[in-house]
């Protein structure tokens, strides 16, 4: 007889039980074990497959980012009878960087610690470094690499992956290499820098951190040149920073990689100063005409203070896994690096310049390609005024007291 009307709640009930059930697929989709590669990437190159997989937990990070450390590891230390701290080369990559990490450990007398960013087109490239990894004994000895990859909508925790074990033979892996690599896609994303950065620090094995760009050529021997005197300035607690000087090429020409070869290049015009036509600021230590006169006295490495430049400087540091990090929610490509030197600053830390060694850059830079332009304009728009209130606010925070001596930092 009477019509009862529905309660006013009802669609309300209905949304709610939705968004329940919708919370426990997640959930449950989430304890599963994802298999994160494609799996047919290596497919005509394999014989079997295995059931033998490795299993990589990864953790969150400040809501956004998985993390897994380890991904691959380094078979030897690098811990001699002197008892000294190896120098990590703490670097970061993308998916198209395959080649300049194969390179790499041609060019490091030590262990390296990767910080490799990936997307669901990328992650192959995991597969191709494991293939390196096991093939490459020189990269088995240096490698340590591990990942991150940007979390998606509603998730809210990170999964544990599993890695099925490469089956396919090195010497197949070798023979395949350049046609493998082509597979993998580039990023076109906005790349956390300043996190891989960290990333590469905290994962390296060793306490003291060279954090350079991969795509340097590094000069001879470095990595045991600057031992001795990086253990002697770089203890964690000095607040002592060393700068490595950085060069370019210009394109097609050789490449210096003893000091003797570096003074001729100069002074034939195919080596410059990094940057020298492109945001020179950013990058130039003063006076290297006397660090040419210095080096160019003696075979013994030596350091020197010298003084911070200003806010938009960038040069290239070994650091203690005490000494500060990356502000790791700074913008894609604006001005990562040199938040970096500008809180070292803020934290009363005295630069000192590396005689003898340095690094190269291949090609001189004068633009920004397309890319890192199109991604500077976006986050300009959206993440700049962010960051740039918190930065500043954690900086008068934490280093009242340099703000005059290091100038106020604009992103
Ligand atoms: C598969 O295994 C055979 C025998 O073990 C080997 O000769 C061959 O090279 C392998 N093929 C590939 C693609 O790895
Ligand atoms: C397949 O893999 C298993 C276990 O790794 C191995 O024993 C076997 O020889 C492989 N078979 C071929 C054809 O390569
Ligand atoms: C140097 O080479 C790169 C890549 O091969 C090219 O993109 C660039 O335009 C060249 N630069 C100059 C100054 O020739
Ligand atoms: C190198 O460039 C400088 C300045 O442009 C010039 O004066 C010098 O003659 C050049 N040297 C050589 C060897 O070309
Ligand atoms: C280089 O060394 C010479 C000799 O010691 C000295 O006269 C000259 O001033 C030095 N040049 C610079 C730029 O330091
Ligand atoms: C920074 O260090 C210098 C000595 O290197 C010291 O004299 C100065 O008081 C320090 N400044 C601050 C703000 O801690």
């Amino acid at each position: 007889m009477f019509y009862r009307a529905p309660p006013q709640n009802g669609k309300l009930i209905i949304l709610i039980s939705c968004f329940v059930t919708l919370f426990f697929v997640l959930k449950l989709l989430e304890s599963r074990k994802s298999v994160l590669f494609v799996d047919n990437f290596f497919e005509k190159f394999e014989n079997n497959s295995s059931d033998e997989n490795r299993i990589i937990r990864t953790q969150i990070h400040e809501d956004q980012f998985c993390i897994g450390y380890n991904f691959l590891e380094a078979s030897e230390t690098f811990r001699d009878s002197d008892g000294l701290e190896p120098v990590t080369l703490a670097t970061h990559a993308t998916s198209d960087m395959m080649k300049t990490l194969e390179e790499m450990p041609k060019m490091w007398d030590g262990p390296i610690s990767v910080g490799l960013f990936l997307d669901i087109h990328s992650v192959n490239a995991l597969k191709y470094l494991e293939g390196l990894h096991k093939c490459l004994p020189d990269f088995n000895r240096k490698m340590t690499i591990h990942f991150a990859y940007r979390i998606s909508v509603f998730q809210t925790s990170c999964p544990t992956v599993s890695v099925p074990k490469q089956t396919v033979s090195c010497e197949s892996f070798l023979r395949n290499k350049e046609s493998l690599r082509r597979k993998i896609s580039g990023p076109f994303i906005l790349y956390p820098c300043s996190l891989m950065r960290n990333i590469a620090r905290w994962g390296a094995k060793s306490d003291i951190h060279f954090i350079m760009d991969g795509d340097m050529i590094i000069s001879e021997r470095l990595a045991q040149k600057i031992k001795s005197i990086t253990n002697k300035m770089i203890d964690g607690k000095s607040r002592n920073v060393l700068l490595v000087r950085r060069f370019e090429n210009a394109n097609d020409t050789v490449i210096p990689r003893d000091f003797g070869q570096l003074k001729d290049s100069l002074m034939n015009n195919k080596t410059f100063e990094f940057h020298h036509k492109f945001y020179f600021g950013g990058h130039k230590i003063e006076n290297l005409d006397y660090w040419i006169n210095r080096t160019g006295k003696s075979s013994q490495i030596e350091s020197w203070p010298i003084p911070y430049m200003h806010p938009g400087w960038e040069p290239q540091p070994i650091l203690h896994k005490n000494d500060p990090y990356n502000a790791d929610y700074f913008p894609s490509r604006l001005k990562n690096m040199q938040s970096l030197i500008y809180k070292l600053c803020r934290a009363n830390y005295t630069f000192h310049l590396l005689s003898h060694v340095f690094d190269v850059h291949e090609g001189i830079k004068l633009v920004d390609t397309p890319y890192s332009q199109a991604v500077a304009a976006h986050q300009q728009t959206y993440a700049r005024d962010l960051a740039q209130e918190k930065y500043t606010q954690e900086m008068d925070y934490l280093y009242p007291n340099t703000l005059e001596k290091c100038q106020p930092f604009s992103l």
